[in-house]
C-alpha cells in the first residue's frame, strides 16, 4: 500500500480542515444545555460517513443522545468490521486554563508533537481518532482498496457512561453482526514505539453526601459540638486507603487477577522513565500501592480516587459556618475479574458503616462497567501486530492501559467478537484536561495504519476459512 502514503500527503490539509470543523461543535454530553450540537455532531458525522463511501448512514434516537451509524457492505461473504468511536466530549473546564478557546481549534508545535498538533476539546478523545477510520475508508473506497465490510457506530454518550449504548446494541444485535470490533481511544506508548492496548480497566463511580444538622450554623456558636460533614466525610474518606495505599473496604480485592512475576517482567519491558514522569507532572515524587511499580500501579491495579468534594462556604473572602452537608463524588478503577456492581454494593455498605451517629449517610451509584482484557494469542491481535509491523517497521507492544472503556467488555458478550484496540493518542495529548491535542503526525499515522489491519485481517480471515 505504498500509494496510501501518497494519498494522505495530497489530502493533509483537506483531512485536518474536516476534522477542525467536527472540533468546532461543543459536543459536551456532560451538560444538557448542548444537546443541540450533540445532534449537529450527530448530523455532521453521519455526513462524513455518506461521502467517505459508506452506502448507508443512519441517524438512531436513544433515550439520550443519538447514535450514528454506518455502513459499506461489499460482499457478504467477506468478513466485516465494526468500528466503535464516540463523538462527545468532556466539558472543557477550567476554561481559563486553556491557551486557546477549547472550541476554536488551533494548530500549534510542541516539543513531542515538533509537527504540530490540533489544540482543542476532543482533538485527540475521540474525535480525531474516530475520524481517522472515516478518512480511511475514504481511502480504501476512492483507490479501490476495500478488501472487506465495514460497519460505524459511533456513539455521543460515552464521556458519560454508554448508559444508553447496551439498550441499542441489543436493538440492532443482526444489524451490528462483525467479525472484529476495531476502536481507536486509547494512547500509544511513543511515536517510535508502537503498542496495541491490550487491557482496560474497568470502574465504579459513587457519589457520597453527608448531612449533619438540618441548617447551616454558626462555628462559633455550633463549632466543636455538632458533627460538621466536611470534617466527617473527610475522616471517611481518609480511612478507605491504609498507610500503604491499599483500599480498605473489606472484599475489594477479593477477584483482583494477580500476573505471574514473568508476567509482570514481561510488563516491565516496556519503555518507562519515572524522573522523566516526575518531572513532566513537577511532582517530587509518586504514591500509590505498595509493592507495585507505576506502570503497574496505572493499569494492572485497582484504584480509589475522590473527584470532587464540596460543600460549606466557597466564595471569596471568609465565611464562619458549619455547614449542613457534604459531597464528594468517588471513583474506583478496577481491574479483572472485580465485578463493578459488587464493587459498588461493597462501597455503598462500607460507607455507611464508617458513619458516625451525628451525620447521616445517602451514598449512590453513577454509573460503571467492566475491565477488559485482550488476549494476544487471536487472529484478530496477529492481524494488527501485522498492520503496525507494517507501517511502523517494528512490532509493536501489548500495553494494559489504566483508563476505561466501560462498553468494551459489553460489546464482547453480546456482539461475540473480539475488540482491537489500536490507539494513536499520547499520555501527554492532555486528555480529560485544558489544553487538550492531537499530533498531527498520530493522526495522519493512524489513518496510514488502519487500512492495513484491514488488508491483514481479511488475509489472516479468509486463510482461516480455506
Ligand atoms: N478514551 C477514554 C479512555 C481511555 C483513554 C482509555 C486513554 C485508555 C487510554 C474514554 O473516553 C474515557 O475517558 N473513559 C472514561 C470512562 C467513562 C465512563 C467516563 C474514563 O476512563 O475515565
Ligand atoms: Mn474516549
Ligand atoms: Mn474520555
Amino acid at each position: 500500500m505504498q500509494d496510501i502514503n501518497k494519498y494522505v500527503e495530497e489530502n493533509k490539509q483537506r483531512f485536518l480542515d474536516e476534522l477542525i470543523e467536527l472540533l468546532k461543535i461543543p459536543s459536551i454530553s456532560a451538560d444538557s444545555k448542548y444537546k443541540n450540537d450533540l445532534l449537529k455532531t450527530a448530523e455532521a458525522v453521519k455526513q462524513r460517513l455518506l461521502e467517505a463511501g459508506c452506502d448507508v448512514a443512519e441517524i438512531h434516537e436513544t433515550p439520550g443522545h443519538p447514535v450514528v451509524f454506518g455502513e459499506k457492505i461489499i460482499d457478504k461473504d467477506l468478513p466485516t468490521v465494526l468500528v466503535y468511536g464516540h463523538y462527545d466530549v468532556q466539558p472543557p473546564d477550567p476554561v481559563d486554563l486553556w491557551e486557546s478557546p477549547p472550541f476554536e481549534p488551533v494548530i500549534k508545535k510542541t516539543e513531542i508533537h515538533p509537527e504540530g498538533a490540533i489544540f482543542a476539546r476532543g482533538a485527540c478523545d475521540d474525535k480525531g481518532q474516530m475520524y481517522m477510520h472515516v478518512k480511511a475508508l475514504e481511502y480504501m473506497t476512492k483507490n479501490d482498496q476495500l478488501p472487506c465490510n465495514v460497519k460505524f457506530m459511533i456513539e455521543g454518550e460515552e464521556e458519560v457512561g454508554s448508559e444508553n449504548l447496551g439498550w441499542f446494541i441489543e436493538k440492532n444485535r443482526e444489524k451490528l453482526k462483525n467479525d472484529v470490533i476495531l476502536i481507536s481511544d486509547t494512547g500509544m506508548i511513543a511515536k517510535d514505539t508502537p503498542s496495541i492496548t491490550t487491557g482496560l480497566r474497568g470502574l465504579s463511580y459513587m457519589e457520597v453526601e453527608v448531612t449533619g444538622p438540618n441548617r447551616d450554623l454558626h462555628s462559633g456558636l455550633y463549632g466543636g459540638a455538632v458533627g460538621n460533614p466536611i470534617n466527617v466525610l473527610s475522616k471517611m474518606i481518609a480511612s478507605l486507603q491504609d498507610e500503604n495505599n491499599r483500599i480498605t473496604i473489606p472484599g475489594f480485592y477479593d477477584h483482583v487477577k494477580e500476573y505471574s512475576e514473568a508476567e509482570r517482567a514481561k510488563m516491565a519491558e516496556a519503555p518507562f522513565d519515572l524522573s522523566d514522569y516526575k518531572k513532566k507532572l513537577n511532582v517530587e515524587d509518586v504514591q500509590g500501592e505498595k509493592g507495585y511499580s507505576t506502570l503497574e500501579r496505572a493499569s494492572i491495579r485497582p484504584t480509589l480516587d475522590v473527584n470532587g468534594i464540596w460543600g460549606g462556604y466557597t466564595g471569596e473572602g471568609a465565611k464562619t459556618v458549619l455547614p449542613s452537608k457534604a459531597y464528594a463524588k468517588i471513583s474506583m478503577r478496577l481491574v479483572s475479574d472485580q465485578d463493578w456492581k459488587k464493587i459498588s454494593e461493597l462501597f455503598t455498605k462500607h460507607f455507611e458503616s464508617l458513619a458516625p451517629k451525628s451525620v447521616k449517610v445517602k451514598v449512590t451509584t453513577h454509573h460503571g462497567g467492566q475491565a477488559y482484557v485482550t488476549p494476544i494469542d487471536t487472529l484478530e491481535y496477529q492481524a494488527a501486530n501485522d498492520a503496525y509491523a507494517e507501517a511502523f517497521g517494528k512490532d509493536p507492544i501489548p500495553q494494559h492501559s489504566g483508563g476505561s472503556i466501560p462498553i468494551v467488555s459489553l460489546f464482547e458478550k453480546e456482539l461475540k467478537s473480539k475488540t482491537i484496540l489500536m490507539g494513536f493518542g499520547l499520555d501527554t495529548d492532555a486528555i480529560h484536561s485544558p489544553n487538550e491535542h492531537f499530533g498531527i503526525w498520530n493522526y495522519l499515522k493512524g489513518i496510514e495504519t488502519i487500512p492495513l489491519f484491514y488488508k491483514h485481517f481479511t488475509k489472516l480471515k479468509q486463510a482461516e476459512k480455506k
